[in-house]
Order: C-alpha cells, then structure tokens, then sequence
C-alpha cells in the first residue's frame, strides 16, 4: 500500500520537529511492522490528512510502547531485527519511546476531541494491560478471564480506539466500529499466542514455544490446563527452560486434549463477531478481509 509510505513520511516530519538528528536516526532503525492498525483506519476513513494524521499518532503510541516492552521483557530482537535496546541500550529505548509518545499526544490534542479521549484513553488501558502481564507470570494463571481482560487491554484498547476514532473522522456509526476493533484485537492477540506454539523459530525471530518459559499461560495453555490429567506434570514445567522431551510433550498434549484446535476455533469465533458487527456497513468487504489475512496466518 503506497499510502502506508505516507503514514511513514508523516511519522519523520513529526520527529523532525524535534530537532535533534538521533531521534531521527533512531528512528530509521525501528523495524516496521505490518502496520495493522493503520491499514484499519485507512480501509474506514480513506485517505485524507487527518487520516493519515492518525495513523502517524497511533503507529508512534504503538511503537513507544514495544520499545518500552522490549526493555521490560529484556528483548534482543524486534521483529526479526535487533531491538534498539540491544543495538543501543535499555536508556536509549526508554527516552526514544518517550519522545516518540510525547510527540504524539501533542498532536493528537490537535485533534477531534473524541479522538483525543478515545485515544489517549486506550494509552492507559494499554499500560495496565502490560502491567497484568507481567503480574500474570508471577505465578501459573488457570484464570480465562483474567486472560481476556489482559490480552483486551494490551492489544485490543489501542486497536479498538483507532478503528472507533477512523470512524468518528468520517462520522460512520462509531460503536460499531469500535466492536469490530475490539475483537479484531482480541482475535489477533490469540493467535499470536497460538502462533508461538505452531511457528518455527525461524518464523517468529525468537525461540518457539517461549511464551510458557516466560510464564505466560495463553488460551491454548488455558485450555490445556482444564482438560489435562497430570495437571502437576504441566505445572511442573512451568517457567522452565525445557528441553526437546518435554516441548514435545507439551505439543503432544496440546493436540491430544485439541487444546490448541479449540484455541484457533475461539480465535475464529471472535473474528466472526468482528464481522458481523460491521456486516451491513458498505466498506464491510474491506474489513472482513482485513480480519480473515489475520486470523490465516500460517499456523
Ligand atoms: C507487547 O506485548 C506489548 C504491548 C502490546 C503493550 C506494551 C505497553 C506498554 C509498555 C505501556 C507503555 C505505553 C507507552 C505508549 C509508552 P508482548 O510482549 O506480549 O508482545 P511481543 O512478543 O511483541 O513483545
Ligand atoms: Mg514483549
């Protein structure tokens, strides 16, 4: 998409304002995505200034917020690419997803201000979310909804606000919008946690299988865990670096118990909710395919 190249033209100029080279250095060394969120609010607001505005806004909020995570999951690699925090430091990566997160607030309290609130209330949302996440490895989560609740605020908040504020932009009915966000973010959350067990290393740009390591209990885990008889054994290699044995137990039990069949199925229900919240607007097309690229992935 062309476009996309604007939204990355518009993302520099707003850096240039700061007038400091490395900001723009660094941010020639961020890995771009595949810009989810802004491919979103295209497809409901079309190309406009203030569409791609937002788009610069929520990509730069988005990116602020990897460069702090890779710092609190002590990350090497971003998408395949060594992280600023390994290429540079744990500092570096903190202040440049300051500045990146502070030049984007100002813009954004240039615009609507529905898309303003929505906005910058999804930034909250977004840091609890990451704060349950980290908590949620303290110890073995058997909890779904503690889960959803996580995965909605981490994911989904931010998703949800640019999907809500596309709308606001060209006065479509917002609500549903922001329904079908939501549970794009959601559905897209999920299968990355899926993704981690079906993916390859090499695919993925980290070890497979890590989000266990890490101690995170993810749907497929979840499910696992209520239908597994030896819930000690899997207990027992929780937050361990586990050797080929035991990756292949767990993989075995995933299929055994469809643990991980029914964890793409959820996934699949709730990009069908996506859809049918949106069914009878006339870009539903558009969405419905942007939903079903992201729910195919290989898994
Ligand atoms: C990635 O999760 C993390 C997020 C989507 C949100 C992180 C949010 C913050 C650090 C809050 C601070 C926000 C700002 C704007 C400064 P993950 O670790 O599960 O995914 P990964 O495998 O891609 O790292
Ligand atoms: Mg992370």
């Amino acid at each position: 998409m062309e476009v996309l190249v604007e939204v990355k033209n518009q993302i520099k100029r707003f850096i240039e304002v700061c007038s400091y080279p490395k900001a723009l250095e660094l941010l020639e060394k961020l890995a771009t995505g595949k810009m989810l969120r802004s491919k979103l609010i295209l497809k409901i607001a079309g190309v406009s200034e203030d569409s791609i505005k937002l788009c610069a806004v929520v990509e730069m909020i988005h990116a602020a917020s990897l460069l702090h995570d890779d710092v609190i999951d002590e990350a090497d690699t971003r998408r395949g690419k060594p992280s600023i925090n390994a290429l540079y430091s744990d500092k570096t990566s903190i202040m440049f997803g300051d500045i990146l997160y502070s030049r984007a607030f100002t813009e954004l309290s240039q615009m609507d201000k529905r898309v303003a609130y929505h906005i910058s209330n999804a930034v909250t949302e977004l840091s609890i979310g990451e704060m349950m996440d980290v908590d949620l490895t303290n110890s073995f989560n058997t909890s779904y909804d503690k889960y959803l609740t996580m995965i909605y605020k981490k994911t989904a908040s931010l998703i949800e606000a640019s999907a809500r504020s596309a709308a606001i932009l060209v006065g479509l009915d917002s609500e549903k919008y922001a329904i079908y966000g939501k549970n794009l973010g959601l559905a897209f959350q999920m299968i990355d946690d899926i993704l981690d067990i079906t993916s390859d290393s090499q695919t993925l740009g980290k070890p497979a299988m890590l989000d266990f390591v890490e101690g995170k209990v993810t749907i497929p885990y979840l499910y696992l865990y209520e239908r597994i008889e030896d819930k000690a054994k899997l207990q027992s290699l929780y937050k361990k670096e586990l050797n080929n044995e035991e990756l292949s137990w767990i993989k075995e039990q995933l299929e055994q118990t469809n643990a991980l069949k029914d964890a793409i199925n959820e996934a699949r229900q709730i990009g069908l909710e996506a859809i049918k919240s949106i069914s009878d607007e006339k870009n539903s097309e558009d969405l419905i395919q942007i939903m079903s690229a992201m729910i195919e992935r290989e898994f």
